[in-house]
């Protein structure tokens, strides 16, 4: 059984806000959101939806349907504010920028609790199996991020190929040594690169790259899509996973986080990538295992690892991504293209995610049936086919 994976106890946030309100109507559904903090970054751009200070731009909407709304930041550990707010919750809305932990323990001390909503794409921070077993509904806004996150992985594929975090770098700190650059800076056209997932995220990013020219668009998943569907983007399905890894320049990583991705990306498959390729991962930090990818840069195996996903989140200060470092550009940071989880919540994402909450939380309260697309599980059963083969 897959359990929602608990974070460290020494990454416990600080509370940013906490409010409550109740309606002078009899309270129906107590909803718990849990948002990353804005601080005065929020403040200067209202447009930040997704952090906890603008409340997903729903606090109103709620209050006047005559739910009651707490927002916070404060997640992790048995003392937070979400921890204690969630055992009389009827609904808990998430982030996967700021994950709390929907763990079964959490969900076994919240006799109310009936449905779980991600604003974004990605549950696995909800144990599924935990909601199936109460027959609580897991949602996402399906779609509503995919192209923010194909411009990104593409952007970190160019990012890593081309050497630029070290030319940057360089120039940053007013020197101009070209050779120390282009000793490791490659063209993405003539490569081969492949997906591990070919939904709706993995497929915008082979379709970006189409006019790279690149040398073969592969893909690996139990999904595979109709011969059309293969043609037009111009990609190649391969049955086996090692002999996938073995064939691609740059492997992107864009299959949800469960018990068959969980440290799938660990020393013994990194060991059967061509050596010197890359790796871009904006689906989930623990499908690779961390210190196998900084060991496998250490040794030149890989040549580069980016992406915008650690676990937990938010990474600790020793997480070894934040520090490590390729051999050809060690003190320009060579190799490394992370990010903290942005690539999702670009402002127009934000946008696209806080109105589907919105329709989701419509749909609970108008009695509707959910838009299929978005249901995870429901009804003690898996409808998504994208978490494995239930
Ligand atoms: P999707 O559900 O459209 O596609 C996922 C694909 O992965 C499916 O085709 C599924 O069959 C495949 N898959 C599942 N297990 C697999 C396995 N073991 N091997 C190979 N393929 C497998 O999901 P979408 O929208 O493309 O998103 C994918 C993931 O990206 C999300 O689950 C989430 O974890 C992550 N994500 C990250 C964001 C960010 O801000 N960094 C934002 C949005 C999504």
């Amino acid at each position: 059984m897959f359990s929602a994976i608990r974070p460290a106890a020494s990454t416990l946030s600080r509370a940013t806000r906490t409010r409550t309100f109740m309606s002078s109507a009899a309270a129906q559904d107590k909803v718990v959101a849990v948002l990353y903090p804005g601080g005065k970054y929020a403040k200067r751009q209202p447009k930040m939806l997704g952090s906890v200070e603008n409340e997903l731009g729903l606090r109103e909407w709620i209050e006047s349907q005559g739910h009651e709304l707490v927002v916070t930041a404060d997640k992790d550990g048995p003392n937070s504010t979400f921890q204690r707010e969630a055992k009389d919750a009827s609904i808990i809305i998430t982030t996967p920028f700021h994950p709390a932990y929907v763990t079964k323990e959490i969900i076994d001390n919240a006799p109310n609790l009936k449905a779980c909503v991600t604003a974004g794409v990605g549950s696995d921070h909800v144990d599924l199996e935990a909601a199936n077993a109460r027959k609580i509904g897991v949602y996402e806004v399906t779609g509503s991020n995919v192209t923010s996150v194909a411009e990104h992985a593409v952007m970190t594929i160019l990012v890593l190929v081309r050497n630029f975090v070290p030319a940057h770098n360089q120039y940053a700190k007013g020197e101009w040594n070209v050779a120390e650059i282009t000793q490791n800076s490659y063209d993405v056209e003539g490569k081969v690169v492949g997906t591990l997932g070919i939904g709706r995220i993995g497929r915008l990013i082979l379709q970006r790259l189409k006019p790279f020219d690149c040398k073969q668009l592969l893909y690996y998943d139990y999904n595979q899509l109709d011969t059309a569907t293969e043609k037009q983007i111009g990609c190649e399905r391969v049955e086996d996973l090692e002999d996938f890894v073995s064939r691609c320049d740059v492997i992107t990583i864009n299959a949800p986080l469960h018990a068959g991705t969980q440290g799938l990306f660990n020393k013994k498959l990194i060991d059967k990538m061509k050596p010197g390729a890359w790796i871009v991962n904006t689906a989930r930090g623990a499908i690779c295992v961390k210190e196998d990818i900084a060991k496998a840069l250490e040794d030149g195996q890989l040549n580069g690892y980016g992406g915008d996903v650690s676990y937990p989140q938010p990474a600790a200060p020793d997480h070894p991504w934040h520090k490590m470092h390729n051999t050809w550009n060690p003190e320009l940071g060579g190799g490394n293209a992370m990010t903290p989880h942005i690539s999702g919540t670009s402002l127009d994402a934000q946008a696209r995610y806080v109105a589907g909450t919105k329709d989701i939380l419509e749909r609970i309260w108008g009695k509707k049936t959910q838009v299929e697309a978005n249901i995870i599980v429901e009804n003690g059963k898996y409808v998504s086919r994208s978490y494995g083969q239930h």
